[in-house]
């Protein structure tokens, strides 16, 4: 009688951790066919021109359940070739920052704010940024950062809706939309390669962001 009672207690328990972890794998498997049909719709894009000039989209890399989304501009020569941002020069650069506040490029994510590159690496058009914007708000929603690090003139004022020079945009205190996720806005590591003595301010900046992850 009490070992019966014991086994119903722990069927109960039991049955209720497997339906929790069924109802997690459920979650979990709905995620990443969401992941999948994001990443077939970008494939296939041909919303705005920049689908004529690319070898290939460029969806975005790194770790799906990322704490820290680091969003640029646009994939250049070496991304569009590659299919994957940042992994040119200024790439490097991005990966040597990240790692100096303890960050492997592995455990972020990274995107662009344009999936296509634009032909010669010039600015982004208003057409282009506006054809691609719902798939970076996707992405942030499928993983939900801590934080979002704008590099670079294009994502700040592109995520944030202004035309706030990048200088202004330093040091000041933003949330993505209304989710409430911050973000936190530092120079291109294109740009720092072009004007090394920038590294300072940037150096500023991700330590800032590290304080705003913290204390998030
Ligand atoms: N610059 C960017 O903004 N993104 C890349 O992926 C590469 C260079």
């Amino acid at each position: 009688m009490g070992v019966q009672a014991w086994q119903s207690r722990y069927d109960h328990r039991c049955q209720a951790m497997q339906e929790e972890a069924l109802s997690e794998a459920v979650i979990d498997e709905k995620v990443s066919v969401d992941w999948q049909i994001l990443q077939s719709r970008v494939k296939s894009c041909t919303a705005c021109g920049l689908c004529k000039t690319r070898t290939q989209t460029v969806f975005g890399v790194g770790n799906q359940k990322a704490e820290w989304l680091i969003v640029g501009e646009a994939p250049g020569a070496d991304e569009d070739l590659q299919g994957e941002p940042f992994v040119g020069k200024a790439g490097q650069l991005l990966n040597a920052m990240l790692f100096a506040i303890g960050l492997p490029r592995n455990q972020v994510y990274i995107a662009n704010i344009l999936k296509c590159r634009p032909p010669r690496n010039r600015d982004p058009a208003p057409d282009e940024i506006a054809s691609c914007e719902e798939y970076l708000k996707q992405q942030v929603l499928l993983i939900q950062p801590k934080i979002i690090l704008a590099v670079g003139r294009i994502a700040a004022q592109n995520l944030l809706k202004t035309d706030t020079p990048i200088g202004k945009m330093r040091g000041q205190k933003y949330t993505y939309g209304d989710s409430g996720i911050p973000v936190v806005v530092t120079y291109h590591p294109a740009y720092l390669l072009r004007s090394p003595r920038e590294k300072r301010k940037a150096w500023i900046d991700l330590q800032r962001a590290q304080s705003v992850f913290a204390c998030r």
